[in-house]
């Protein structure tokens, strides 16, 4: 796993824009993995910025999101697919149609999972899959129990993820009970995966994700058997982990590796 550690959140989302701006120019076709919540919005803002600049074009990509909950109906604004619709999509020049999240209206909801795992497949696997972190470790929606190797799939919520998102709602009882979420083995099937997780709530999850035992208690943790993983932090969600001077020491060796490999 790969550590970085910024100095602050916008530091965070600049740092996370390097690596979409560097895979878009390597790959137009790209294959994006995205996520919702807070934490990204920043990211998502300077891919805008970046975009209206003329340093980003999303023409060719596609993307698939992480999850979307059940039980809302559509253009329900908190529903997921307004979020990207609001935060990105609408601002950028990715085709309508290359953007898919869980379809979630279906009568038939347990085929969905397998289906849009079908989909990802067929648009060549992710690229790069964009994951928040919850304050209970879960990544998309798969909460601590859940299956290490489970597919996307319909997902109970817990009620630690339900009063973390009552915030946008009313109320709790007005946070959907369900969602269909990308499983972690499909999360794990992504050529690289990159976390990010600002702010002391998540400080906990992050230490747990990256220093504790790799346990369905936190599924996040999965993520040390990906072979390609990139955590972006800032001071406050890394101020737990035991060997923040190695992975800041590591992370220096690394960019200066890079600027020769580059130079060379
Ligand atoms: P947040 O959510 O970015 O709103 O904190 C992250 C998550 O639950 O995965």
């Amino acid at each position: 796993m790969r550590v970085i550690i910024e100095s602050d959140a916008d530091a965070v989302a600049e740092c996370a824009s390097g690596f979409f701006q560097s895979l878009l120019l390597h790959k137009p076709d790209v294959v994006l993995g995205l996520a919702t919540g807070s934490t990204p919005i920043k990211l998502y803002q300077k891919l805008i910025q970046k975009f209206q600049q003329g340093l980003l074009n999303f023409q060719q990509a596609t993307t698939f999101n992480l999850d979307e909950y059940v039980g809302l109906e559509i253009g329900h604004p908190e529903s997921y697919r307004c979020f990207m619709q609001e935060q990105l999509f609408r601002h950028i020049n990715v085709r309508p149609e290359a953007t898919h999240l869980p379809q979630v209206e279906s009568k038939n909801l347990l085929r969905q999972g397998a289906d849009y795992d079908e989909k990802i497949l067929a648009a060549g696997g992710i690229d790069l899959q964009l994951l928040g972190i919850g304050s209970d470790g879960h990544i998309g929606f798969n909460e601590p129990g859940s299956s290490l190797a489970s597919r996307t799939r319909i997902k109970a919520l817990t009620r630690v993820t339900r009063q973390d998102n009552a915030r946008f709602f009313n109320s709790i009882d007005d946070v959907p009970k369900l969602s269909v979420t990308m499983g972690i083995g499909s999360i794990l099937k992504a050529r690289r995966c990159m976390l990010l997780a600002t702010g002391p709530a998540k400080a906990k999850a992050i230490q747990a994700m990256i220093e504790g035992s790799v346990t369905a208690r936190v599924p996040a943790s999965a993520l040390q058997l990906h072979p390609d993983t990139i955590v972006i932090l800032d001071p406050d969600a890394a101020k737990l982990l035991q060997f923040k001077d190695y992975y800041q020491d590591s992370e220096l060796l690394q960019r200066e590796l890079e600027s020769t490999t580059t130079e060379t």
